[in-house]
Parts: C-alpha cells; sequence; structure tokens
C-alpha cells in the first residue's frame, strides 16, 4: 500500500522514532508499504517517520536506473564508523522539486537488522553512504534543511514556495 510522505515543515517529521522491540509480521508490512511508496514516488531512501510513523526504520535503493535493485532495509541502524568527506547534491521525498549540497562523510559502516530481524553489517561509499546518513537523520527529527547555512536554508524556503506553485498550476 502506497502512504502518503509528509512535507516538511509537518511537525512530525521532528519526532525522534523508537527503536523497533520486536520485528512483527505488522513491522513487515509496514517495510513492503515503504518500499512500495519509496519506488512510487519515486526515491532512493525513505524514513518511517516521514510517514508519520516514529519507528526507526528505513528503506533505501541507490541503484541507477538501468542497474539492477539494490534494496535494503535497517530496522534499529546505528552508523559504527564514519569517514572522509563528500558533498552529494541531494533531495528529500519530504522536500519536493528541491535539492540541496549537503557536505556528509564519505564513507560509513553500518549495523542494523534487517527485514527478517536477522543483523547485518554494511560498508558503504557513495550515494549509498549518504542515503543511509540522510535517513538516519531522518529517525533523529533531522531533516536536510538543518545541515544549511542561515542564507541558504532561506534560499530552500523560497524554492519550496516556488517549487508548490508550480505544482499548484499543473
Ligand atoms: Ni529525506
Amino acid at each position: 500500500m502506497i502512504r502518503e510522505i509528509l512535507e516538511y515543515p509537518d511537525a512530525r517529521l521532528r519526532e525522534v522514532a523508537q527503536p523497533v522491540s520486536d520485528v512483527t509480521a505488522e513491522i513487515q508490512a509496514l517495510v513492503d508499504d515503504m518500499a512500495e511508496t519509496m519506488y512510487a514516488a519515486p526515491g532512493c531512501g525513505l524514513a518511517a517517520t516521514q510517514l508519520g510513523i516514529a519507528q526507526r526504520i528505513f528503506v533505501v535503493d541507490c541503484a541507477a536506473e538501468d542497474e539492477p535493485s539494490q534494496f535494503l532495509v535497517f530496522i534499529n541502524p546505528e552508523i559504527i564508523e564514519k569517514d572522509g568527506v563528500q558533498t552529494w547534491e541531494e533531495g528529500c521525498l519530504s522536500f519536493p522539486g528541491v535539492t540541496e549540497e549537503i557536505k556528509r562523510a564519505e564513507r560509513v559502516t553500518a549495523r542494523a537488522l534487517d527485514r527478517s530481524g536477522k543483523p547485518f553489517e554494511i560498508e558503504a561509499e557513495g550515494l549509498l553512504a549518504v542515503a543511509i546518513q540522510h535517513e538516519s537523520d531522518h529517525l533523529n527529527g533531522v531533516l536536510m534543511i538543518d545541515k544549511l547555512s542561515a542564507l541558504k536554508k532561506r534560499m530552500m524556503g523560497r524554492k519550496l514556495a516556488k517549487a508548490k506553485q508550480e505544482d499548484a498550476r499543473e
């Protein structure tokens, strides 16, 4: 089932998500809805908080359009190592129509549970590392606008307003 994605400045995007205590059938159904919602958007990452569900879960698929899917589920994720610096032009399904350059770690090692509740560890770089950091932020109520300078924040506000107007005109 495709669910509604909350858009900035919805207050629910600021909630700090709670750990999942048990990967139940209900959690798996939520994960499946998250995947369907992400692909339909389309986007390369989606956190449960973006659906108004304050649970520590996100999904990502950073494969390019001509590559096979690289779908990953992260339940109770933890970034245990970070290094390097990279800047990526990021987008977010909660900020439709805008992208911003954001500086993050170049490589991360993360630990989480998969859809079946099994623990795994992953080393990521490039876009996948960006996505893991971006989605982990969502679970802490942190949004990409928080990473911008005051000037860029104002510019982003204007871009969002403009994107909304264009959307209304279509
Ligand atoms: Ni996002």
